[in-house]
């Protein structure tokens, strides 16, 4: 796992203040896809101001139709609303799955909090079957408090 390694990247990338966040968090993403074989669209969702709604931030991969997801809807409208982390091994087993492409096998989301509030959240798509573990929910987890850190 480049994990390790990739930490000090994430921490460069994230306190370089010339760069606006938007800038940074789409850095973060591209960084995520090149190094990690298995992760083929990286991006952050974010709550889209008082609505009950995410709005895609940031993200490196395809374009998606889905811009705006219901909170309740789909994995991250479902990460929007129970503020835990959603490994999906398999997509095709998920009734409540709002899908972007038809090479996708798999997903994880994990939740962003700032002052211990749900802001938004990162999502993972993959094009391989089952690839997530628990190191991947750590690593995602420290990824986000480190962009917390730039968003408080
Ligand atoms: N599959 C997600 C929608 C977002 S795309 O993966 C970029 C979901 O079910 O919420």
């Amino acid at each position: 796992m480049p994990f390790q390694k990739l930490k000090p990247q994430i921490e460069s990338i994230l306190q370089n203040d010339k760069a606006t966040v938007d800038e940074r968090l789409s850095e973060v993403c591209e960084l995520l896809k090149i190094s990690v074989p298995y992760y083929d669209w990286v991006g952050f969702y974010f709550k889209n101001g008082d609505k009950e709604e995410l709005k895609l931030g940031p993200y490196a991969g395809e374009p998606t139709d889905h811009t705006i997801i219901p909170f309740g809807k789909g994995i991250c409208g479902q990460v929007a609303v129970s503020n835990k982390n959603f490994v999906v091994p398999d997509v095709k087993a998920q009734n409540n799955y709002i899908a972007c492409s038809i090479d996708v096998r798999a997903e994880i989301v994990i939740p962003l909090f700032v002052n211990r509030e749900n802001i938004g959240q990162i999502d993972i798509d993959s094009h391989t079957e089952d690839p997530f573990s628990h190191e991947d929910e750590v690593f995602l987890q420290w990824v986000n408090e480190k962009v917390a850190e730039i968003l408080s």
